[in-house]
């Protein structure tokens, strides 16, 4: 499984498809002001609710942007994720769904459409348009967890070019084939970007690192061939949450954030696929090699985890369907919402963009793999 080659699908077929996903990233990439004009909706925002609910959202809270507007896989129709964050050591709200409920009484009577609030979701959340910037927006209250994924996977957007390439085009691949819906059944896009983390740390050698196992002053020595690293237990400020969110993080202000990016660009260059290579591979992995049935997919080891052992160890169900825990939360699996009939849909998506490149023998075709996403 961890072959980066192809030997089956025809290399100008594969070149062809690098050279037509090197053309479309720059469309899918976002606009300029992108995040000026995201900051501008959440900095309304914040005063709006801040001014309006000054008893519910103690002084010293910010509104946080968290999701693709911050996590480096973002474009223009993508949807603004925010969070409440209460100020260090200040009490966290008893009741989130009724601290939800007001927030949406507050959008309503400022303006804002289609609000929707969900106050018993596992994590209560309102969802609403913001009509003055059009964007889709979604608000939550107290999510450390997901502001820190949203840095793991801005941090793993920097660590090798392919990845930035590879995640915009599969998410458009997702969104176009209509399997990126968590609530109909199909995969969130975090779920997909989790997919394609485990898949490039498990090619040979490596187009990432796992970077939850990798210490602070890593200097990028190669890791296939020797035993792994122990995870490194340093407590991260994740307030009010008692789990392990270290990771080597190449983001950090100043000279070694830069070097920890060298370190990681280098070391990913000892992998030569190309991109086409790459994509053609994911899906192959995802529709034909990786069993569900005993393993679970898992960033966090840079492998795959024992879906019998997990099950043991906390509350993970015994079944089928592709299985991704969650880097931080581990008794979690992102892909609880995928549904039977919806997963063997989403693998024989995987399947048919696999089979449109390997062509049946007769020669694949990148662009007609391409024309769909
Ligand atoms: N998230 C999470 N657990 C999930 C789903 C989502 O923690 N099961 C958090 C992650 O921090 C993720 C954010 O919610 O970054 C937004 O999720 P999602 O909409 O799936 O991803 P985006 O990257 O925002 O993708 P899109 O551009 O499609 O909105
Ligand atoms: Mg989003």
């Amino acid at each position: 499984p961890s072959e980066a080659r192809l030997e089956d699908i025809d290399q100008a077929v594969l070149s062809s498809l690098t050279d037509q996903m090197s053309a479309l990233l720059p469309t899918l990439l976002p606009s300029p002001d992108f995040g000026e004009k995201r900051e501008k909706v959440r900095a309304s925002l914040e005063r709006t609710l801040m001014k309006q609910l000054p008893k519910m959202i103690p002084k010293g809270s910010t509104l946080r942007v968290f999701g693709s507007s911050s996590n480096g896989f973002g474009n223009d129709g993508a949807d603004l994720d925010m969070c409440i964050e209460y100020a260090r050591g200040v009490q966290h709200p008893d009741d989130a769904g009724a601290l939800i409920e007001s927030i949406a009484e507050k959008l309503k009577a400022a303006g804002m459409t289609k609000v929707d609030s969900r106050p018993t979701a596992r994590i209560p959340i309102v969802i609403f348009n913001d009509g003055a910037s059009g964007l889709d927006c979604d608000i939550s209250v107290m999510n450390p967890l997901a502001v820190r994924n949203t840095r793991l996977m801005k941090a793993y957007s920097v660590a090798d070019p392919r990845v930035k390439e590879l995640a915009y085009v599969l998410k458009r691949w997702a969104k176009r084939r209509w399997v990126n819906n968590a609530s109909e059944g199909t995969l969130s896009s975090y779920g997909y970007l989790l997919c394609l983390l485990h898949f490039l740390q498990t090619r040979n050698p490596p187009v990432v690192p796992n970077l939850q196992a990798l210490p602070p002053d890593w200097a990028g020595e190669p890791l296939h061939g020797v035993p792994r690293l122990p995870v490194v237990m340093t407590k991260q400020p994740t307030d009010g949450l008692d789990c392990d969110t270290y990771f080597y993080d190449p983001l950090t202000p100043g000279r070694d954030g830069e070097r920890r990016a060298a370190v990681l660009r280098e070391f990913g260059s000892r992998n030569t696929a190309s991109s086409g290579e790459l994509l053609a591979g994911f899906f192959r992995y995802f529709a034909l090699e990786l069993d569900c049935r005993t393993s679970v997919v898992s960033v966090r080891l840079g492998g795959l985890a024992d879906r019998e052992r997990k099950a043991e160890a906390c509350c993970w169900s015994m079944h089928t369907r592709l299985s991704l825990e969650d880097p931080f939360e581990t008794s979690y699996d992102v892909a609880h919402v995928l549904k039977w009939s919806r997963f063997k849909h989403v693998r024989m998506e995987f399947a048919r963009a696999y089979a449109l490149l390997a062509g049946g023998g007769g020669g694949g075709d990148a662009s007609s793999l391409l024309e769909t996403i």
